[in-house]
């Protein structure tokens, strides 16, 4: 059970699904680094991102023609909302993580639209803010992508998202776990069966329980978010995902030729309308 205090039955098993991927403490601490965290350049932007992949086409309809503003919850480098532009005149980008924010900000300024960046973790930078009595400025289209599976605590983060957004909220997500790619190696390195789920069906059925009804898209992942299976990154990318040490190289990467990791081939894309036609509070 996890210790996540979900309002629904579908958000309580969301929370416990989620749960189910905690690793050992005594594996992790084999790794040389968390295997939950994220390698910032992985993230950056490049010239692989596609302004007309429908990932960005389903947002840019919500947007005015233009002077449209997005908040994008999870930035990283900014590659799910910086193609926005410049339908999108202003961007603020909200991450747990300043290296992820860094790289956000350097892209933007080089595109030369505005932006802001909000350090922490949602909802609470928006909850804090809230109290605070200077609630974060509402947007026209919030965006959130591939970061639902790092969330047990779903239903408060997507009531966030929602309040924030004039027009709506597009969200994506791979349709399955995206640690699932490592389960064959989990079991091969550590003999550890992991699970399979939540997948994309589970969040939806959080949103259902909440009310929200949104559309449904399959879309093929986009070229830029496939960076796991970059050759040149695969070795680097499954030793911090398998608590591995760089010692292991040659053997991972060996492995690693012959069990190629089952990254998922389809992202699917969440969108819904946003509840805020005011400037707050909520
Ligand atoms: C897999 S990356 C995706 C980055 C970007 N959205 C993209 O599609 O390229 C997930 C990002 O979400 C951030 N993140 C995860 N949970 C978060 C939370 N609750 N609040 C804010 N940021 C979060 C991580 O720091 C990381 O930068």
């Amino acid at each position: 059970m996890s210790d996540t205090v979900a309002l629904t039955a579908a958000g309580q098993r969301w929370a416990e699904l989620l749960a189910s991927w905690a690793i050992p403490d005594e594996i992790v601490a084999r790794g040389e680094v968390p295997p939950w965290s994220h390698d910032p350049a992985t993230f950056a932007m490049d010239d692989t991102a596609d302004p007309s992949n429908p990932i960005f086409e389903l947002a840019r309809e919500l947007l005015p023609v233009d002077g449209g503003s997005v908040l994008d919850v999870g930035c990283g480098g900014g590659r799910s909302s910086l193609p926005l532009f410049p339908r999108a005149d202003r961007i603020i980008g909200v991450d747990a993580s300043w290296a992820m924010l860094d790289q956000f900000a350097a892209a933007a300024q080089s595109l030369g639209v505005g932006h802001r960046e909000i350090e922490g973790r949602w909802p609470d930078v928006a909850i804090a803010a809230e109290m605070s009595g200077s609630p974060l400025e509402r947007v026209d289209v919030v965006v959130c992508h591939h970061v639902f599976f790092n969330v047990p605590d779903l239903e408060p983060f997507v009531v966030a998202l929602t309040a924030m957004a004039r027009l709506g909220v597009v969200a994506v997500l791979p349709r399955r776990h995206p640690m699932s790619a490592w389960n064959a190696a989990w079991k091969h390195f550590w003999n550890v069966d992991r699970p399979l789920g939540p997948t994309s069906d589970e969040a939806v059925a959080v949103l259902n329980a909440l009310g929200i009804e949104p559309e449904v898209f399959e879309v093929p992942r986009p070229a830029m978010s496939r960076h796991a299976e970059d050759p040149a990154l695969l070795v680097r990318s499954a030793r911090r995902r398998l608590c591995l040490t760089s010692d292991r190289d040659d053997e991972l990467a060996e492995w690693l030729r012959a069990n190629p990791p089952d990254f998922t081939r389809d992202v699917v894309v969440l969108r819904w309308p946003g509840a805020s036609d005011h400037e707050g509070p909520w």
